[in-house]
């Protein structure tokens, strides 16, 4: 546990709680900042809250969220002691619709933030929104996923979307075995 990086990260995390850049803010329960611990070496990023997620103020809690905790526990990966979770966008989209362009420019500085207290070796990105804005918008999931890229010296990963896996059933198989390809890029790191 890093005191210091604690302390940025909830300082970070306070002003980003009163945030009203864009128009999201106006239907929010709650910002959903982000969880994790700060000395994590993986840092996971997802598109946005869902209707748990806004209620709860925390990322990944509805049913994508249990799904994600099963795969990150089958390769020793958990949110209460070695990862950190964030989305694009801090906010719940309306109906669950894609964040739009311009809600996500207005959000990405309080992720750059959050990068840059974590400072991660590896950032996997859930699903194509997350992984066009933050890798390369040529990503194709479905062609991409389980690739590596580096970005500034920082391993990134895009990865199917828990969501996306329980809606088709039959990409299961490829997204856990990106998740082995993580945890041997993990090893290969010496970050297990
Ligand atoms: N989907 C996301 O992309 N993020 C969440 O926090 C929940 C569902």
């Amino acid at each position: 546990m890093s005191e210091e990086k604690d302390t940025l990260m909830a300082m970070i995390q306070r002003e980003c709680e009163s945030c009203r850049s864009c128009e999201l803010c106006g239907g929010r329960h709650n910002v959903v900042f982000g969880t994790g611990v700060t000395d994590a070496r993986v840092m996971f990023i997802g598109e946005g809250p869902g209707e748990q997620e806004d209620l709860k103020g925390s990322p990944f809690v509805g049913k994508a969220g249990i799904l994600l905790d099963k795969m990150l526990k089958a390769i020793d990966l958990d949110r209460k002691t070695n990862i950190y979770i964030a989305n694009i966008v801090k906010c719940r989209p309306p109906m669950n619709r894609d964040p739009k362009p311009e809600e996500q420019d207005k959000c990405i500085p309080w992720l750059r933030k959050q990068f840059s207290v974590l400072k991660p070796e590896i950032v996997v990105c859930l699903g194509r929104i997350a992984a066009q804005k933050i890798i390369t918008p040529d990503i194709r999931i479905t062609k991409d996923h389980g690739k590596l890229y580096n970005k500034g010296g920082t391993v990134m990963m895009p990865m199917f979307h828990p969501a996306a896996v329980l809606r088709t059933p039959s990409s299961k198989a490829d997204a856990f075995e990106d998740f082995l390809r993580l945890q041997e890029l993990m090893k290969e790191k010496e970050l297990i």
